[in-house]
């Protein structure tokens, strides 16, 4: 497939430095630098550090793609970048990097929506994407039911969160616990020797009254201050806090809420493949859930790896690739970063 443009995305919206590098559909090399643990003893991603750290991992990161593709930057035919939603300063750092890369090889930049990415880069690992199908991306920073028409131009968004994202809320719930940040991970392997039954923690948005304004938003932290209010409780009490009972519970309630709206969604639309990610998706528990709800209801799940679900260069890469496919007008070089660039907006 030597004649496929061969697409290096950029992407630093929030804490990781991501470059990957794509050829067609085949993934050749997604190399990511992480400032988490710069962050970690701040319960949370400090913009300013993120950005700094992007600044000082961007060439290296850029020469480990390179050379784990075996490609040289000549060889690039497209620069793709994320150029919106995420940490403004953070995105400068990724924009002015692929500025300078589409200038100095002179070559198209194409400003992507960073939503659009965590759908497209599906199809590195399970082919192409199918259309129309209905997105549920889930992160620290966003939770979004989308329904996909054409994931380079056509993104209709159904719902998101109306307070915290799903990641944020299992980071917060993480720190309340006492359990390392990011908080998800921690949570999800805590579970699995808790019960998922012990405690029945609200599932927010879900009322009758709630739905007929709310149908496919969510809403995350009613729950968490629940499970804030129950381990006070405890711990008022003198009474030992059942990390595991508490993890698996709140899990359940925050997996219960994503699945079955998600899935209403697709039913509600007829759509038959529902495509999970964000670093939530890494959830074991959700995965799970997710198939057999969605099952019953004859509608097909795709799940990225781990690694394609967190933010990585890869995922703007794989939608830069398919704008180039599809002949889409590349972005002019004057993009700024957009931090709130909307979901129906695919390429800046
Ligand atoms: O997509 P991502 O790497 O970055 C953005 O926020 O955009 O997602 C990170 C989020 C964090 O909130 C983290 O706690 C959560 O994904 N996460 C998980 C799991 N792994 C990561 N949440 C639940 N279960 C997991 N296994
Ligand atoms: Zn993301």
């Amino acid at each position: 497939m030597r004649d496929e443009p061969l697409v290096l995305g950029i992407e630093t919206s929030c804490d990781e430095t991501g470059v990957g590098i794509v050829r067609g559909h085949t993934l050749l090399a997604d190399a990511v630098a992480s400032s988490v643990e710069e962050h970690a003893r701040f319960g949370g991603v400090v913009p300013e550090v993120a950005s700094r750290a992007h600044l000082e991992a961007m060439v290296p990161t850029i020469e480990r793609a390179c050379t784990t593709a075996g490609v040289s930057l000549r060889d690039v035919d497209a620069v793709a970048v994320t150029s919106g939603p995420g940490l403004v300063g953070a995105l400068l750092v990724g924009l002015a990097s692929a500025k300078a890369l589409a200038i100095g090889l002179d070559k198209p930049l194409y400003g992507v929506n960073h939503l659009s990415a965590h759908v497209a880069v599906d199809q590195l690992e399970h082919g192409p994407l199918p259309e129309p199908c209905l997105a549920m991306l889930v992160s620290g920073g966003h939770s979004s039911l989308l329904l996909v028409e054409d994931v380079t131009g056509t993104v209709e968004p159904l719902g998101a969160t109306i307070d915290d994202a799903a990641g944020e809320a299992f980071d917060k719930v993480a720190r309340l616990l006492g359990l390392p940040f990011p908080g998800g991970p921690h949570i999800d392997r805590a579970a699995a020797s808790g019960s998922s039954v012990a405690i029945d923690f609200p599932r927010g948005l879900t009322s009758r009254r709630d739905l007929e304004r709310h149908r496919f938003d969510y809403s995350f932290s009613g729950l968490k201050t629940a499970v804030a209010r129950w381990v006070e409780a405890r711990v008022a009490a003198g009474e030992p806090v059942p990390v595991a009972d508490v993890a698996a519970s709140f899990q359940e309630a925050v997996c219960d809420v994503l699945t079955r709206k998600a899935i209403d969604a697709a039913v509600d639309r007829g759509v038959e493949d529902l495509l999970i990610g964000g670093g939530v998706a890494a959830n074991s528990r959700l995965r799970v859930m997710a198939e057999e709800r969605a099952a019953r209801h004859g509608i097909r799940v795709r799940v990225p790896r781990p690694g394609l679900c967190t933010d990585n260069g890869a995922m703007v890469a794989a939608l830069g690739s398919e704008l180039v496919a599809r002949g889409r007008t590349p972005s002019e070089l004057g993009i700024g970063a957009d931090s709130s660039l909307p979901v129906t907006q695919v390429l800046a």
